[in-house]
């Protein structure tokens, strides 16, 4: 490999604007080429993020020698189609989530990647945070005793113009792989696979959840409550609680923007835990991660390892069949 860990981007839309802002702070990596649609969206792409190839369509992209890794920022259902065009060209992706839009499409694409022996992760970008890792950490070290509930809660007011991405199924549109991926997402790493699933959405006209509560519950007596929505700007906190302490993460818990919230004790007993802030958005943690397996010639990651994409997509196949949401590429 280069030097430089050279990165390409597929699908120039909000979330890629928002990816090359912050590889500008990943050492050692470099924008090198983008693919769009469209030509004038690529190029207008390339002003505010300079890249020394512009392609007008993807093909052209996965085809580029010169790019090793493919941030792949198109809506989730299509992630299926354009993460097997990316690796059947033999190029490394990160996948924004949500990863598929079913286990069935994960798995694939995880055969694939093996297969062709080329680095493939899901851009669970939460994963790599600062307040992430230290919040794990005190769960692990029995900070709060034994965890008895976790509450949370993402939910926002869709602006206008509204992304079509959102209310559309043939994108995988819906709160539950939109937003409340990191419901399950947080949820699952401080409890693990649920033993029951409990779920109810609110339709929107176009058939998908525009709200969703979902229960977990384990056979120790631990319960979990999640909630997603896109008809109300929600504070989009979690609260890890056990019985010895709790850990509320405030202000989006799954940015950088959280604090992190430990009552060791009673009501009164409030401490904010420092972490290193992120220099962007947030994006450059797992840009650092992914370069790094690159380099060391990995094919999956050690952090987000293909059995944690698998178990938050069949967590949310089983959340979505007890919910009734269903998108024309299930079974
Ligand atoms: N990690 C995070 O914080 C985060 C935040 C927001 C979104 N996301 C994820 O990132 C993905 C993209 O979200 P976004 O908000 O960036 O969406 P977006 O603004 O709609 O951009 C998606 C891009 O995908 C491309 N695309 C290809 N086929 C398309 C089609 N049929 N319809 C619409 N767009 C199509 C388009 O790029 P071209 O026209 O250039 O080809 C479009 O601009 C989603 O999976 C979402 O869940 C992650």
């Amino acid at each position: 490999m280069e030097s430089k860990v050279r990165w390409g981007i597929l699908g120039c839309g909000r979330i890629a604007r928002k990816f090359a802002a912050d590889l500008k702070h990943v050492a050692n990596a470099s924008l090198v080429a983008v693919g769009s649609r469209s030509r004038t969206t690529a190029e207008e792409f390339v002003k505010d993020f300079p890249a020394k190839h512009v392609h007008d369509s993807y093909e052209a992209l996965v085809e580029n020698p010169e790019v090793d890794i493919i941030y792949l920022a198109s809506p989730h259902g299509l992630h299926h189609e354009h993460t097997l065009l990316c690796l059947q060209h033999k190029k490394a992706v990160l996948c924004e989530k949500a990863f598929a839009i079913n286990s069935k499409q994960a798995k694939e694409m995880i055969d694939l990647a093996k297969k062709q022996k080329v680095f493939l992760m899901e851009a669970l970008w939460t994963k790599f945070m600062p307040h992430y890792n230290i919040t794990m950490q005190m769960v692990r070290d029995g900070k709060l005793g034994d965890i008895k509930s976790v509450l949370v809660n993402f939910g926002f007011i869709p602006q206008a113009p509204v992304p079509k991405r959102l209310y559309d199924p043939a994108l995988g549109g819906g709160t539950l792989l939109d937003i409340g991926i990191y419901n399950v997402f947080i949820t699952l790493s401080v409890l693990g696979r649920p033993d029951i699933i409990e779920a109810s959405i609110t339709p929107a006209s176009t058939g998908v959840d525009e709200q969703c509560a979902v229960l977990f519950k384990y056979n120790n007596g631990t319960m979990a409550q999640l909630f997603s929505t896109f008809t109300s700007n929600l504070p989009t906190e979690a609260y890890i609680n056990g019985d010895k302490g709790r850990i509320h993460l405030t202000s989006r818990f799954y940015e950088p923007s959280a604090t992190i919230a430990f009552y060791p004790d009673r009501i009164d007993s409030k401490q904010i835990i420092p972490f290193e802030k992120a220099k962007g958005f947030g994006y450059e943690y797992e840009a650092i991660h992914a370069g790094e397996c690159l380099r060391k010639g990995l094919t999956e990651s050690p952090v987000m390892s293909f059995a944690d994409t698998l178990l938050l997509m069949e967590t949310m196949d089983r959340i979505r069949a007890v919910g009734g949401i269903r998108y024309e590429v299930d079974i």
